[in-house]
């Protein structure tokens, strides 16, 4: 019997226990077991008591019941937030267990230390639920993909601002109610500020970031980030009538020796898979120097999806095969500034560009740029009265 624990009973511990429950059977065979049950749950640690739950007997307030428990092999850290989901872990981690996380802030800011922390215990550190839920990415990009240079990661990557924007150009719901559904479908953070500003994004596109050029690349370094709570009805009419959809992607791109990193809401094309991805989904795009262009689709928040990804590290960390995070902190001006970037970008103003084709809905006027420099591109613009822009995928 292997047992673990799970820190955090919320939306994605415990469909966890549901996954394990449900595909008992079969995750013992993974683990080279005939049927039997093969994993259990010892604890759950959380400060609700949850009565009447067939787990009530396992849950602790006492991180030190798990860590001091030579029985339990595998942590599972779904508690959210960087404190104490970071002290935690490393305990975990130096009292010789796995730790299988979906802490995305965690990751983004720890990872590198926490991984390390687990090879030098000889244990995995594992963590392919952080990014868009239960599609498997991350090994994808790790091991799949490993004998690709990655030139470009791009895609949507926070399920939230995906939902709110299907339901508001699907169904006319307000901003608002849209959130509220999403909180109680259990897709949103603990604060859905992380979700609609970008910051949920920003996370996942530094942990891919990372991946695809070998880099620590923190948070602070990606420019521009921002979320969705500028899109107006105005700049959907536009993308709608020039044949794009708007969507919140975070973008990581090779360009010579940098990169770009933002997070940024973008016109992209109805041609593209992309475009065509909604409610909570989640679509990836990986460009490797000789595979070309792969898109990875699926369910990118809520609790059976992003356990599935959870539950799948559990068996790894039992299988013992640690994915160690050993590469070093990018350097200081690694990721290209602002002005920068080399972008096509949709501009809605008063005034016509000149020299550039444009529509016009009431009086306004929306163009599209080909691709140059943002820096350039706002000189170019800067006399058109601008009301918004956009990034082109
Ligand atoms: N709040 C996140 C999202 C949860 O909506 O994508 C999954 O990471």
């Amino acid at each position: 019997m292997f047992n673990i624990a799970i820190m955090g009973f919320g939306v994605v511990g415990s469909g966890v226990w549901e996954v394990i429950k449900e595909n008992s059977k079969d995750i013992s065979k993974k683990l080279g077991g005939n049927g039997e049950s093969l994993v259990d749950v010892k604890y759950i640690l959380d400060l609700r008591t949850f009565e009447g739950h067939e787990l009530a007997d396992r849950v602790t307030t006492d991180i030190n019941a798990i860590i001091n428990d030579k029985s339990v092999s595998v942590v599972v850290e779904t508690m959210g937030g960087s404190h104490p989901a970071y002290e935690f872990s490393k305990a975990a981690l130096e009292s010789g267990k796995s730790v299988v996380t979906s802490n995305k802030e965690c990751v983004a800011k720890y990872g590198k230390e926490l991984s390390e922390c687990a090879v030098r215990n000889g244990v995995s550190y594992l963590y392919e639920a952080s990014v868009g839920g239960g599609i498997p990415i991350i090994n994808a990009m790790l091991n799949a993909l490993t004998a690709n240079k990655i030139v470009k990661v791009a895609g949507i990557l926070n399920g939230t601002t995906n939902y709110i924007l299907t339901q508001m150009k699907e169904c006319g719901t307000d901003f608002e109610s849209a959130l509220k559904e999403a909180q109680r479908l259990g897709y949103a953070e603990a604060n859905p500020a992380a979700d609609v500003e970008g910051l949920d994004a920003l996370r996942k596109i530094c942990i891919l970031g990372g991946i695809a050029f070998d880099q620590i690349i923190p948070t602070e370094m990606a420019t521009p980030v921002k979320g969705i709570t500028e899109i107006t009805l105005e700049d959907t009419a536009f993308a709608e009538k020039m044949g794009y959809a708007i969507k919140l992607l975070g973008v990581a791109e090779k360009c010579g020796d940098r990169i770009k990193l933002l997070v940024a809401p973008h016109f992209v094309s109805n041609s593209s898979l992309i475009a065509a991805t909604s409610d909570v989904f989640n679509a990836i795009s990986v460009t490797g120097n000789v595979l070309g262009e792969s898109i990875f689709y699926g369910a990118g928040a809520g609790s059976l999806p992003t356990a599935s990804a959870v539950v799948a590290d559990v068996i790894e960390a039992i299988r013992c095969k640690p994915l160690p995070m050993l590469r070093e902190y990018a350097e200081e001006g690694f990721v290209l500034s602002e002005d920068e970037i080399p972008t096509k970008l949709f501009v809605r103003s008063k005034k016509a560009i000149e020299g550039f084709e444009n529509v016009v809905i009431n009086g306004e006027y929306g163009t599209i740029l080909p691709e140059a420099l943002y820096g350039e591109q706002k000189k170019l613009i800067e006399k058109a009265d601008v009301i918004s822009t956009y990034f082109v995928l």
